[in-house]
């Protein structure tokens, strides 16, 4: 199929176009590259740099693209930056999606899958998370998905729009050319290897005395490759459907900090610092449902080879893409 995959320069959108080409789809890739990066686009890609807040050229990019899908990855992503600057997210991740939407719309593109995340689900009453838990975000980003979720439901029913939603919960890993390059890092995983790396004095651990086993929060981390495997099954879906992704496993902070000095054989100092404002205790997935209707199952259940890949790609990229 011809794809056209916006945000294909991030970190889960340059993996997924990746496994696209690999399958034998043609892609475009259309971004901004405020937070993707040009080397992070996969050369058989086509590129159209360009803003979803930019209808008219959103427009002319998908049309010449002559797309039969898209995949929607562009958006901004850190929970605290959406906590004092909300403006940000609806204008990017609903006002641009929107104009996605009516881009395919006026195309005539009538299949769309949507990265969405266990932040549309807040603090839940249980884990393992399913789709039957009802979404309230606890945080503008959460909020500005779950909107583009709803969303789609309207394009779906009147302009016949079929979506596939997938709620991520923890991408983590690389593949062996793309891996994890935030201009702004907050997430875990990287920022525990830039201490191996020696890059960092410390990581922090926000929070100890949270109600899990050893007081740190518990996420369920999945490889960016069985990720990148669901959006290709997704696109097979004639149906709209909504599906939460995980591994249904759930490992600590204080866990992937052991996990990092097992692999890395390197020592990994840690400051232990207060809660981090908008962090659930436990997050994890249950997969049921993907797995069911689209035969869905991570090859990746351990945190090591998750880790192991990340590391990897680190080490062969110790400054990132370097722009
Ligand atoms: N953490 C630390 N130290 C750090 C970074 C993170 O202790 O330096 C902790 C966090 O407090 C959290 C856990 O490690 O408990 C994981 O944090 P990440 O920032 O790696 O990931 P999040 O779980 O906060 O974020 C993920 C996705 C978001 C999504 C969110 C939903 O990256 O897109 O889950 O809560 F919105």
């Amino acid at each position: 199929m011809r794809i056209f995959v916006t945000g294909g320069a991030g970190y889960i959108g340059s993996i997924c176009v990746e496994e696209l080409l690999n399958a034998g789809h043609q892609v475009t890739v259309f971004d901004n590259l405020t937070e993707g990066h040009r080397s992070a686009i996969d050369p058989r890609a086509d590129f159209a740099q360009g803003d979803l807040l930019d209808p008219q050229g959103l427009q002319a990019a998908l049309r010449a693209a002559g797309a039969e899908a898209v995949m929607h990855f562009a958006a901004n992503a850190l929970v605290g930056e959406s906590m004092s600057n909300p403006t940000k997210y609806f204008r990017n991740n609903v006002t641009g999606g929107m104009h996605l939407l009516e881009a395919m719309n006026e195309c005539g593109v009538k299949k769309i899958v949507f990265s969405s995340t266990c932040a549309t689900f807040g603090t839940p009453e249980r884990v393992p998370i399913d789709e039957t838990l009802p979404q309230r975000p606890i945080n503008p980003y959460g909020e500005s998905k779950l909107i583009f979720e709803q969303m789609l439901r309207w394009y779906d029913e009147i302009h016949g729009i079929k979506s596939v939603a997938l709620r991520y919960f923890n991408a983590a890993g690389a593949s062996a050319r793309f891996g994890e390059d935030h201009r702004i890092e907050t997430h875990l995983i990287p920022n525990v290897l830039k201490v191996a790396l020696g890059q960092k004095p410390n990581v922090s651990i926000f929070g100890t005395d949270y109600e899990t086993p050893d007081g740190t929060c518990v996420r369920d981390y999945i490889h960016i490759l069985d990720l990148a495997q669901a959006h290709m099954l997704a696109l097979g879906r004639e149906a709209s459907a909504k599906y939460n992704l995980g591994t249904g496993g759930g490992t600590s902070v204080r866990e992937i900090i052991t996990a990092c000095e097992r692999v890395t054989g390197r020592k990994i100092e840690v400051l232990e610092q207060p809660r981090r404002s908008g962090d659930p205790a436990r997050l994890i997935a249950s997969s049921e449902r993907i797995h069911s209707e689209l035969g869905w199952a991570p090859k990746f259940q351990a945190i090591d080879p998750i880790i192991e890949s990340a590391w990897a790609w680190h080490l062969r990229h110790p400054n990132g893409y370097g722009d």
